[in-house]
């Protein structure tokens, strides 16, 4: 049965296997506020495999951000800010306050929301005594999963407006009335703590009767969209077809997609988009066909300390993520192989820019707008 987006604002959007779940949790067994730990879901295991991790050490949180158990730019914001709790009750002198966050800051440089959260534990932190640091701790990365969550909620709605009118648009137009909607890698709940941000408006226009379906780029070299999005769509019974990073275009020239939403990992002053690789060439094809091309993006992803998407530090990661696919055997074993010859090199930029230019608007927590605004919605920046 549909739910209203008040019910769902109460109990959050993200059910696997008809449970409520958020991706990164306090694990409620511990008693001691200097015995702590965190819960969450190994996303590296998705979709063919449910594992939740304990963590309780910043060292196992900031190989959980590394390794992508955890990833998605908010929620690696989440994860950083609850890195710092674990590390103030190792230790909370000013010496493990200023290696904590050095090491944080280094597990991923591209995603702003780990640098904003890391800044936002310290400038916390640095004013108390060590012995008031591990409570303070806890609350303000228990605040930031919570201000997360109703960031991600306000997305929803202000996407859910678009989203109607696209539809009443598209149904006088076309004679179909489904609503066709490509998105890159996976900006839903599982990248956040919970909703997600491109994925936010389509659960809300679901919920909200509107006829839709996903075209969901599989996004390699990790996949993210055909293990990680299809599998949120399918545990919300959203209709969806993976297709492959070289399809989008041809669809488009089709006339088979209606619209493109797709998150980010930071937004410039200007309105340059950094997202996953491969978002660039999704916008260009985009433009080329006249398709609106929407980014979804709370607050804490626009880096107002800069202005131009180049200034933006790529993560290159291993090339091993290109060598190798992860799947599941027909005996249910997990398994990589590599798919390149022996000897060749691969390259691994984890992602690319996309030129203001190229962006219809940007749905932020504030509402909807061109890039070129998003400084007058944000004026105290
Ligand atoms: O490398 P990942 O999986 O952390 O990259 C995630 C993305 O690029 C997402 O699109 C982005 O973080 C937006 S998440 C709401």
């Amino acid at each position: 049965m549909k739910k209203n987006l008040n019910q769902l604002k109460l109990q959050g959007i993200m059910q696997i296997n008809n449970e409520n779940y958020r991706s990164i949790w306090l694990d409620s067994s511990c008693g001691n506020m200097n015995d702590q730990a965190v819960k969450i879901i190994d996303q590296t295991l998705l979709p063919h495999r449910f594992e939740i991790r304990r963590l309780s050490t910043l060292q196992e949180m900031v190989t959980a951000i590394m390794t992508m158990q955890v990833r998605g730019a908010p929620l690696i914001g989440a994860a950083a800010a609850y890195g710092v709790a674990l590390a103030m009750q190792e230790d909370a002198s000013n010496i493990h306050l200023d290696y904590t966050a050095k090491t944080l800051l280094a597990s991923r440089p591209t995603a702003v929301n780990l640098r904003w959260a890391v800044q936002r534990m310290l400038s916390h932190l640095q004013a108390l005594p060590p012995e008031q640091r591990v409570a303070t701790a806890w609350a303000e990365a228990a605040l930031i999963c919570n201000e997360d969550v109703a960031l991600n909620q306000a997305i929803a709605q202000r996407g859910l407006t678009l989203l109607q009118a696209l539809s009443a648009r598209h149904q006088n137009r076309t004679s179909t009335n489904t609503l066709n909607i490509l998105t890159h890698c996976n900006a839903g709940w599982l990248a956040t703590v919970d909703w997600g941000t491109a994925l936010a408006p389509i659960y809300a226009a679901f919920e909200a009767g509107i006829t839709l379906h996903v075209w969901v780029d599989e996004t390699r070299p990790r996949n993210q969209g055909a293990s990680l999005t299809a599998w949120e769509l399918r545990q919300h019974g959203i209709a969806h077809t993976v297709i492959t990073d070289n399809a989008g275009g041809h669809l488009m020239q089709l006339g088979q997609v209606d619209m493109v939403i797709v998150g980010a990992d930071r937004v410039t002053k200007n309105g340059d988009v950094c997202n996953k690789i491969g978002t660039y060439l999704k916008a260009l094809a985009a433009f080329d066909n006249h398709i609106p091309f929407y980014v979804a993006a709370p607050s804490p992803s626009i880096d107002w300390n800069i202005t131009h998407g180049h200034e933006i530090e790529i993560e290159a990661r291993s090339e091993d993520e290109v060598a190798y696919i992860t799947g599941r055997l027909a005996d249910g074993t997990l398994a990589s192989v590599n798919v390149l010859p022996t000897g060749s090199r691969a390259a691994n930029p984890a992602f690319d820019i996309t030129p203001a230019r190229l962006v219809t608007g940007i749905i932020t927590e504030r509402g909807v707008c061109a890039p070129s605004d998003l400084a007058t919605l944000f004026p105290e920046n």
